[in-house]
């Protein structure tokens, strides 16, 4: 542990933070590897005579702030956790950044189950850090569900994410290409999700190197025109879904029609392109017949 007065601290931090980058990702730093979170920092600065306590030195807590901003490393894969709705998860390069317009699924689900006693048995498909079903498995501890991921080191994470938030057993994962992991609940699902890869791969490469140079490419990538893995996931999912069972993908900014589209040829009934915060039409939602 290293001892540092809060008034040294406070003006080191000044000083990492006029490099550049984000008070928000700072934070994070600190939190993570400091082991000094915003609010106990918030706590301490009327009295800046007093000593704080860290984990790390300053020039360790300094080196990884400059890795962050001069490799353009994301902030969450050097501190090896990453904040998403109410959780804290484990990430490393392996599975995606869970982003924060990901969460909206979350409350879509909450919006068409509104009953929390019914059974219901649901996928995830391409789980990556286990996010969208841990947050479901937790918020619905009667439900069971199946997250499925063709990496098996992103499934090994999503595992461990999910022992440590939660002491329930009602999520089980399986490593497999798309459907192929649920053969056996043929026509018995009542709900499946994804965020699969939707980026088009011109697109991929202009991606933000951030992104591009760590997050991993298969996590990403949807062929030629990004639809790819939407239309695999849509053209199978009426062999899964139980009648009037539900189907909700997320996808790139400008794809919500064509998936809409994708999904009233399936015969799917209750399409709808539902908007993040933003305005923008990231998700397409609807019921098998
Ligand atoms: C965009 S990420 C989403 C991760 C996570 N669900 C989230 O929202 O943050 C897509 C995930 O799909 C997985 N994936 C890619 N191709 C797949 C395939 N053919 N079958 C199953 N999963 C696949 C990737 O490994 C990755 O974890």
């Amino acid at each position: 542990m290293l001892s540092i007065s809060v008034k040294d601290f406070l003006f080191w931090k000044k000083k990492q933070l006029s490099k550049g980058g984000s008070n928000q990702s700072f934070n994070v730093l600190l939190d993570c590897i400091g082991g000094i979170s915003n609010s106990d920092l918030n706590l301490m600065i009327i009295n800046p005579e007093k000593n704080l306590y860290l984990k790390k030195n300053l020039d360790y807590l300094e080196s990884k702030w400059e890795e962050h901003l001069f490799n353009s490393s994301p902030i969450q894969y050097l501190c090896g956790i990453t904040f998403w709705r109410d959780l804290k998860l484990k990430v490393t390069d392996k599975v995606l950044i869970p982003r924060p317009e990901t969460e909206l699924i979350v409350d879509i689900v909450f919006k068409i189950f509104r009953k929390k006693s019914k059974k219901i048995f649901f996928t995830e498909l391409g789980t990556g850090s286990g996010a969208i079903s841990i947050a479901l498995a937790l918020a619905f501890p009667l439900w069971n569900g199946i997250a499925t991921d063709i990496d098996e080191d992103a499934l090994e994470i999503a595992a461990k994410n999910y022992i440590n938030s939660s002491k329930q057993s009602n999520l089980k994962f399986r490593c497999g290409h798309w459907w192929t992991p649920l053969e056996n609940f043929k026509g018995k699902l009542d709900l499946a999700i994804s965020n699969p890869p939707y980026i088009p791969k011109d697109t991929y490469e202009k991606l933000p190197r951030e992104v591009k140079n760590f997050e991993p490419k298969i996590a990403l990538i949807g062929g030629e025109d990004g639809l790819k893995h939407i239309r695999e996931i849509i053209n199978k999912a009426p062999l899964f879904l139980k009648e009037k069972g539900w189907l909700i993908l997320e996808n790139h900014f400008d794809q919500g029609e064509k998936v809409r589209q994708l999904l009233i040829k399936k015969k799917f009934t209750s399409v709808e392109i539902v908007k993040d915060l933003s305005g923008i039409g990231r998700f397409t939602i609807g019921r098998y017949k």
